[in-house]
Order: structure tokens, then sequence, then C-alpha cells
């Protein structure tokens, strides 16, 4: 059993039992508020979670037990994934779910495979389709809120494809969490009911308003019990029938109408667009660190390479002996920089775009933008490099917000298997449309640049007709010297995700700490404009050293949401981010 500490976990754990899977025999999924935040912090305190076989860390308590609970029925980390992923889009539907999209590393003991489950845009979309009449691009949210925003989903294609190849458990099986929550209900988080308060467009959705909100407009309270009949009854439809009912059936039927017939905003998707939704399988982008190897999510994601890039630069320096201070800040903040400026320019979706991506990780290339680096002095604004293998006729084009629309699963089952997967709907509760079948619609498509070109030149990430937008997460998968799993993360935050996991990487392979404390050290690092950091930790108090090294800085909320598991010789620990409310348990 996991050991987790803290008190406000074992009021949780402790809390009144809901049996819901029936053909789970070990203990039912416990039902009750998450824990609400320490007063004056924001943080939630945990101590790593260990167990013996396997493990699950996720964003939501409900959620990391359905999938401990499919573990502990024999599933595989698939099926669990599948379940953890089906409960999150219930329980923390700001975040993720099937009317989204997601990157999935799965680990089979021997070898990493990386299915790309991310959203596409419509075939009738255009370069110009988020630029305004003036020809100057949209204010975000003017963008963001309706149909237009909304990338094909590609999450439950994503599921169903890496079930088919790696579920143990039956379809049906990791499905039945998520509809006994939905029928039965779930309490709503302290996390779920604040963004609900501060939410300013969700509301005139009316099918969202009369799910998330009481007839005064205020949010339903932390607490108070939501049952979702509409997402048991689509659930039952996809456990019965296969993906197939929500890409060529009914639910689709749902969605295109829901996203065409927006009342302000309407989008173009079509039947064909659902119905020719593929999940591909890419090339894991992979490089060395130190004894180990870390591996991500390559194109369209540029997450994977952004990380390599980073810590090859990091790679240069004693980080062991540089420990946490204005110094390692100053050297992850430059290395963000250069992979920053690369990624500004050479991403996109690389059926579109031709990503220089064996360019960008090579050694040798690296080591001439490491050598950019001035210890002593910031470089300000890097701009990007000239990687080998390839040419671009690309525009630099930045671009990127934080929000807190994706959540990321990490599992490890007891034959050495693992997901490591980040999913999202992007902006927090995406296009702000619910369907009937009862789920929410990203708003993926902003994820791509507005203004199509840049000084008569194309950009990489700028819209086209069937392409996948750009993206920053970084599932990660860490194998050691002996080229055996070692370690399985990664984090929401928008383009911040790429720091977030550096961050995570350095202090649990270099400065050897536990995935918890990892996870809960205070989060910094640049994406080619300021040196961030954040407010209201330790990092506060190392701005003036920065300053005086020529940075600027700015003191900003950073709401990661990383959760970590390690493989040690005595069985797994677990780390799951202290500002959101996830926990890593197992058995
Ligand atoms: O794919 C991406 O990079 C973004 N759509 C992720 C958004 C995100 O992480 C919001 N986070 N909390």
């Amino acid at each position: 059993m996991t050991k987790l500490a803290s008190a406000p976990w074992r009021r949780f754990l402790g809390a009144g039992l809901l049996a819901l899977t029936p053909f789970l025999t070990s203990a039912a999924l416990a039902q009750s508020d998450a824990p609400a935040p320490e007063a004056g912090t924001g943080r939630i305190a945990k101590q790593a979670g260990t167990a013996a076989h396997d493990m699950v860390a996720a964003a939501n308590p409900l959620a990391a037990q359905a999938g401990r609970e499919i573990l502990g029925a024999g599933g595989s980390a698939v099926d669990a994934a599948i379940a953890v992923q089906l409960v999150l889009n219930l329980v923390e539907p700001q975040s993720s779910g099937i009317g989204g999209g997601a990157f999935l590393l799965y680990w089979d003991k021997t070898k990493l495979i990386t299915l790309d489950g991310r959203e596409t845009a419509p075939a009738a979309a255009k370069p110009e389709r988020f630029l305004g009449p003036d020809g100057k691009p949209m204010k975000f949210y003017d963008a963001v809120v309706g149909g237009r925003s909304v990338g094909v989903p590609g999450t439950l294609r994503l599921l169903e494809a890496a079930h088919k190849r790696w579920g143990k458990l039956s379809w049906p099986q990791v499905i039945a969490p998520a509809i006994r929550l939905a029928e039965d209900g779930f309490t709503i988080s302290p996390r779920l009911n604040g963004l609900l308060g501060q939410e300013k467009f969700l509301q005139n959705d009316p099918i969202a308003r009369g799910y998330f909100y009481q007839t005064d407009g205020t949010p339903k309270p932390a607490g108070a019990v939501l049952r979702n009949p509409a997402f048991a009854r689509t659930l039952r439809d996809i456990a019965e029938k296969g993906a197939d009912v929500f890409y060529s059936g009914d639910i689709a039927a749902d969605i295109v109408a829901s996203v065409t017939r927006h009342a302000t905003n309407p989008g173009d998707m079509t039947l064909e667009d659902l119905k020719s939704y593929k999940v591909e399988e890419r090339e894991p982008v992979c490089g060395s660190y130190r004894t180990y190897r870390i591996c991500g999510m390559g194109p369209p994601s540029s997450g994977g390479i952004a990380v390599q890039q980073i810590m090859s630069v990091l790679e240069t320096q004693d980080m062991a002996a540089m420990t946490l201070g204005p110094e390692a800040v100053h050297w992850m903040a430059e290395a963000g920089r250069l992979a920053f400026a690369d990624r500004a320019l050479y991403l996109g979706d690389p059926a579109f775009v031709n990503v220089p991506v064996r360019g960008l990780v090579d050694p040798g290339y690296l080591k001439s933008r490491a050598a950019i680096v001035n210890p002593d002095a910031s470089m300000g604004r890097a701009t990007a490099g000239d990687p080998p293998f390839q040419k671009t006729e690309f525009r630099f084009a930045p671009s990127d917000g934080i929000e807190f629309g994706t959540s990321h699963i990490s599992v490890v089952d007891r034959d050495g298997n693992a997901v490591s997967m980040t999913t999202t709907i992007e902006d927090g509760f995406g296009a702000r449309i619910m369907t009937r079948s009862g789920f929410l619609l990203n708003n993926e498509l902003t994820d791509f640049n507005f203004a199509p070109v840049e000084e008569d030149k194309p950009v990489a990430n700028r819209v086209e007709p069937g392409k996948r937008p750009r993206s920053s997460m970084a599932p990660t998968v860490v194998l050691d010297g002996g080229g055996k799993l070692y370690a399985v993360l990664g984090s929401p935050g928008g383009s911040q995700i790429i720091p977030y996991v550096v961050k995570s990487l350095v202090g649990i392979l270099d400065w050897k700490l536990d995935p918890q404390t990892a996870v809960d050290l205070p989060n910094f690092g640049s994406r080619n404009g300021p040196t961030e950091i954040e407010a209201g930790t330790e990092a506060e108090t190392w701005k003036a050293a920065l300053e005086a090294k020529g940075h600027e800085v700015t003191v900003i909320e950073m709401n990661s949401g990383i959760q970590v598991i390690v493989v040690g010789p005595g069985g797994l620990t677990g780390g799951a981010d202290s500002r959101r409310e996830g926990v890593a348990i197992g058995n």
C-alpha cells in the first residue's frame, strides 16, 4: 500500500467509500472533497508516495484512485491511464478529456513508442483563420471562445489505439470507473470550484451553465455532488461500440452541431473531419544526459526537442555542484532562451513543415549553442541557430500563453511498463462549449500562430487544413545507464511545461531529490522573453543576483502540475505537484 503521511491526505483517504466498479475487489474508490490548499501558500502539503509494485500519479485523487484500482485488478499501465483520463474528464473537466488531444509515451520494458493524438484543423481551415477583418491577429479570447478554435479531437482514438496494442483488461472494464462516477456523482473539488468562480465565458454556454452553475450564477460549491448522466451515456456508448461512435456516430453529429451552430463564433468542422481523424505513431526524441537517457515527444510537439536542447546545455555544467539558486537559474534561463528561439522558427506539424529534428538535437550543434552562454551575463534575447542537415524557409514567430487546460498522467505497472501522457483541451474549459454528450470541446487551434506570414515569409506553425498545431507538451521517460526505466514525468502549463520538466529533471537527476521535493521546487526559466521566477517562493530572493547578471526578471504565478514516478531498487516513489490537487498512489 502507498504511504501518504501528510495530514490532509490521511483525511482524504479515510473519507467515505463508494462502490464504483463491481469487478474490483480491492478498496473501492474514495469519494470526498479534495483537500484545500494550506492558508497563505496556495499549496497542498504532500509527501512522496511509495508503492512496491505499481503506481499512478494524476492531477485529481479520484482519477488517481481509479487508475490504482485498475492496476490492482491486473490492468496494464495503458488500462490504468485510460481509466484515469476518463475520470479526469469528469472531475477535472477544465483541463482534459475526450473533447481534446494528447500525446502518449509507452515504455514496454525494452522500447519506447510515442503516439500522437493531437487535434487537427478541419479541412476547411485557412491560414487567415485567426485574423480579424482588419487583417490583424484577433484578440486571444475572441478566437478561443466558440467553434472557430475547436480542433478535431484525438484523445479517444489515442486511448483506443493504445488499448488495442497494450491493454490487458477489456475496453468496458477500463471505462467502468468513469461511468460509475458520472452516474453516482463526484464531489466538486476546491480547485474546480475556484476556477469556475474566476471563469468569464463558460456561463454563456447553456449546457455548461446548467451543469456547473447555480441559478443565481454562482458556481456549484466545493463538496457538492455533481452527476453527469449525459457523459455516462456517452461513455456507455463508447464502451459498447468503441470509439467509432464518437468519430462517426451520434456523438460525432453532436460535436459538429455544437461547433457549427455556436451562437457567436461558429466553426467549420464536418463529419468527414471527425471520420478521417488518425492517431500517428511518431519517432521518439531521445538523447543522453550524463549517465541517463531522456526521451520525449517529437513534432508536432516542441516539448521533447526543447527539453533535450536545454538539458544538453546544462550537461556542460556541473549542475550537482551548482545547487539551487541564481547561478542554476541563470544557466537554465539562458538554455531556455536558445531552445525557445529554435522552437519559434523551426517547429510545426511534420506533415506540413520540414522540422530539422536531427539537427536540432545533434550533439555538435548543441555544444555550439551551449558555447553562446556567458556564465556572467544574460544574452537578453537569443536568435535561432542554424542546425545541420537542413535549411528553413520560415520566419521566426513567437507566441504562447500559460493556462490551466492541461493535465499529466504518469503510470508504471507491475510488469515494468509505463505510460507518460500529457492531455489537454488547451485553455481552461477549452472553447467553452459543452456538448449534449456531456464533455467540453478544446480550443487547441489557438496553439497555431495567428499571423500566418511574417516579413513576407510563411510561419512554420501557421494554420493549414488538416494540420496539427504546435504543442509544448513534454511527456517524458528517463532510462538509466543500463537502459532500464528510471522515471516517468510531465506537466501542464502551456509553453512553461518545458521549464517545469527541465527543473524536475535537474532536481531528480542532478540534485538527487525525491520526486515530491523535486516537483515542489520553485519554478523558473525563460521562454526567450524575460527570466521568469515563481511568485511566493524562495526564487524571489534571487531576483537581485539575476538582475546583476543583466536578466530582465518578472515574478509571476507559475502553476505547474508535474506528476512524477521514479523507479528505484526498492519500489516506486512518486510526486504530485503541491500546486494542484493530484496524488501519487499505488499498490
Ligand atoms: O499543447 C500545448 O502546448 C498547450 N495547448 C498546452 C496548454 C496547457 O498546458 C495549459 N495548461 N495548463
